[in-house]
């Protein structure tokens, strides 16, 4: 619940403005009060009146309105809120903040604001992807700004990737959590994700198809509902998230002990594709290639992180959530695997190639308890993401 707070609510110039007409609705159904600013772009998006009329109190829109100056001056509208909001925070908007701009009201606001800023950026896929936007992103962030989403998805544009405008129910959990008040505020989880890399030599290397989308997206999923999370990656391809603790690693024997390092947990979720193997002796040097020689490569069996920590008998995570990635039998083979390594869940999912997922931005997945299964439908990652950190959420109350 929001009651009590006051959200000053910068709304940009993008297509994206419409949603926050419903974020500034959702807001307020939380008791939170809205003071609304719309950039001189922005209301070429959305109209002033919609935007008053919906927070039920005035918007601003003009830095020289001197009427609001003798009411209210724009350092003291930068004081008044708990939080400000920028939704969409445009690349213009972005650049603005990092560079300190303040030619507009929106932009002198965040420059004179005391208070936390979070900003929900919005933009087409290649401007988010621009040097200069991560380049703003990041010294924004070395700042202390707090930002929720883009998301990938189809664009207003017609392209497709990363610059759709988080849903305003994320944006409100993230307020939440910007407050000190999402529903997993206070708990510490643990999440594994990536492949893992085992050497044969200092060169060559064993490795999988897990591109670790799928656990990234759970660790900003759980970091968004307000858990403290510590994320052991493997080498990834996707990028790990933002407001997390993140411990690199390679090798399976590395994640098990960057794993057993970050306990105690509230809960663990092992998203991992850990190698079952690596080679029992990788060479110190590069083998060289003998011709007619063939190198004979022995295996060792890995440690089983899951069933390690599942079977702990201190510091046990309360909740402790596997994976299984299945091409056969998916269902009976990941209720076997529940039982066999001791995790209180498995969410099971199939990874024959006609399906896509493996390396692909949707997942189709069956949670596996101790009551029975849930068969879910097939969706985004972030989305299963999403619905797997508000379960973990109802579980730890
Ligand atoms: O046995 P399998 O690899 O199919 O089990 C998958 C689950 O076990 C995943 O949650 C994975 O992260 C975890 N696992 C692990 N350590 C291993 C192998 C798998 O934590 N060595």
């Amino acid at each position: 619940m929001l009651a009590g707070k006051r959200i000053l609510l910068i709304i940009g110039g993008g297509i994206a403005a419409y949603k926050s007409l419903d974020l500034i609705r959702r807001l307020r159904e939380r008791g939170a009060a809205v003071t609304p600013v719309l950039t001189r772009a922005g209301t070429e998006f959305v109209t002033p009146l919609s935007v008053s009329a919906l927070a039920g109190e005035k918007v601003y829109t003009d830095l020289f309105d001197l009427t609001d100056e003798a009411e209210m001056g724009h350092i003291q509208l930068s004081r008044v809120a708990d939080l400000v909001v920028v939704a969409p925070a445009t690349a213009d908007l972005m650049a603005k903040m990092a560079h300190g701009h303040a030619n507009d009201l929106a932009s002198t606001l965040l420059m004179a604001t005391d208070t936390p800023v979070l900003m929900a950026p919005a933009m087409n896929v290649r401007m988010w992807e621009h040097p200069a936007t991560q380049r703003n992103l990041a010294q924004l962030l070395g700042d202390g700004l707090r930002v929720v989403g883009p998301n990938a998805g189809d664009m207003a544009c017609g392209e497709y990737g990363p610059g759709r405008m988080s849903e305003p129910l994320e944006i409100v959990a993230a307020i939440e959590t910007a407050l000190g008040q999402g529903p997993l505020a206070g708990k510490r989880i643990l999440v594994t994700s990536g492949p893992t890399h085992e050497p044969i030599d200092p060169v060559r290397y064993i490795a999988n198809r897990s591109s670790g989308a799928q656990g990234t997206a759970i660790a900003r999923a759980l970091a968004s509902l307000g858990a403290e999370v510590v994320f052991v990656t493997g080498p990834a391809d996707v990028p790990a998230p933002q407001g997390v603790k993140v411990v690199r690693v390679e090798t399976a024997q590395q994640m098990l002990t960057a794993v057993e390092a970050a306990l105690p947990a509230d809960a663990a979720v092992f998203a991992a594709a850990v190698a079952d193997w690596r080679v029992a002796s990788s060479s110190g040097s590069k083998i060289k290639k003998d011709a007619g020689r063939l190198p004979v490569l022995e295996f060792a069996e890995n440690p089983d992180i899951l069933a390690t920590v599942s079977q702990r008998k201190t510091d046990r995570p309360r909740l402790v959530v596997g994976f299984a990635a299945e091409t056969d039998d998916v269902i009976a083979n990941a209720t076997a695997k529940r039982a066999r390594k001791g995790c209180d869940w498995i969410v099971a999912n199939d990874v024959s190639p006609a399906t896509g997922i493996m390396g692909g931005t949707e997942n189709a997945v069956h949670l596996i308890t101790v009551e029975g299964r849930e068969d879910w439908p097939r969706m985004s990652k972030q989305q299963v993401a999403a619905q797997l950190a508000a379960r973990i959420a109802q579980a730890l109350v």
